[in-house]
């Protein structure tokens, strides 16, 4: 499964050259501009296409980029590692999603909705298999420990890696898990939840900005934006009518 699916990230990542262009523009500008010359404005899979974002804007700029995501007007739950829920495979304790929380902990091998902000161990994945942290962190700085230091927060397809995972839990403890609400969609509409904001962000009032700009200076971490400003964007696909 896990080798698939890194065929799959990297296939894609090949038929989905980048384009910068600089130019400034507003985001629904950018959005046509990238749509009549190439597929449209960027979407990102992975740490690796995030790499290759930050790799491709000019070097001497260093302020925000367009890419193809923006406020949706639905929340949906999605993976830390980009998957969507496909699987449809969830193990809610009875009563639970129960609220407006966005970030997923697991408590004895069932899944309670929780404040991102909350402090808790949590578990991060890579090939090997799982690893719990023993550190407190929220959702968001347990997400980039995970990333930096092994692959992601683990996604959960099935009831087998949902006792994997159990079976490294401490009794009495909620440890996060990648399972996240998500209020943005991308700009083609494909529903892969891969995200990479920056600390804080998204904030989770409305009329801070409903559009995503990557940040050349913050290691092409995510923030949003009014999507009016105006910046050079970033485009995918293949190149037409040039
Ligand atoms: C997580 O903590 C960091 C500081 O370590 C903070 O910047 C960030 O806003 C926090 N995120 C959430 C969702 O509370
Ligand atoms: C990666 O692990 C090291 C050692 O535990 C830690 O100091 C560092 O902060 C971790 N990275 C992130 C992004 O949390
Ligand atoms: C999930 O992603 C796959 C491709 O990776 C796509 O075919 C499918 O339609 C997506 N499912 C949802 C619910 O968006």
């Amino acid at each position: 499964m896990l080798i698939l699916t890194g065929l799959f990230w990297s296939s894609s990542a090949l038929s989905h050259p980048y384009h910068y262009i600089n130019v400034r523009m507003s985001w629904p500008e950018a959005q046509s501009y990238c749509r009549e010359r190439f597929t449209d404005l960027a979407t990102v899979y992975s740490m690796d296409d995030v790499n290759r974002l930050v790799n491709i804007v000019d070097a001497g700029y260093s302020g925000s980029v367009w890419i193809g995501l923006k406020r949706g007007t639905l929340k949906r739950w999605g993976w830390s590692n980009g998957e969507n829920t496909t699987s449809q495979y969830y193990n809610w304790a009875s009563g639970q999603p129960n609220g407006d929380e966005d970030c997923v902990s697991t408590y004895a091998g069932v899944w309670h909705d929780m404040l991102c902000s909350n402090k808790r161990y949590f578990v991060c994945y890579e090939n090997s298999g799982y690893i719990l942290i023993q550190s407190t962190k929220n959702w968001t700085d347990a997400q980039s420990y995970c990333r930096q230091n092994y692959t992601d927060l683990p996604t959960i397809h099935n009831s087998e890696q949902n006792n994997q995972i159990n079976k490294i839990l401490l009794s009495e403890n909620y440890i996060w898990i990648g399972l996240f609400l998500d209020s943005w969609e991308r700009s083609d509409k494909w529903s892969l939840f891969f995200r990479h904001w920056a600390a804080g962000q998204p904030s989770m009032s409305s009329g801070s900005g409903d559009c995503v700009g990557m940040s050349t200076a913050d290691s092409g971490k995510w923030f949003q934006h009014r999507c009016d400003l105006q910046h050079p964007f970033i485009c995918h696909g293949g190149e037409f009518n040039i």
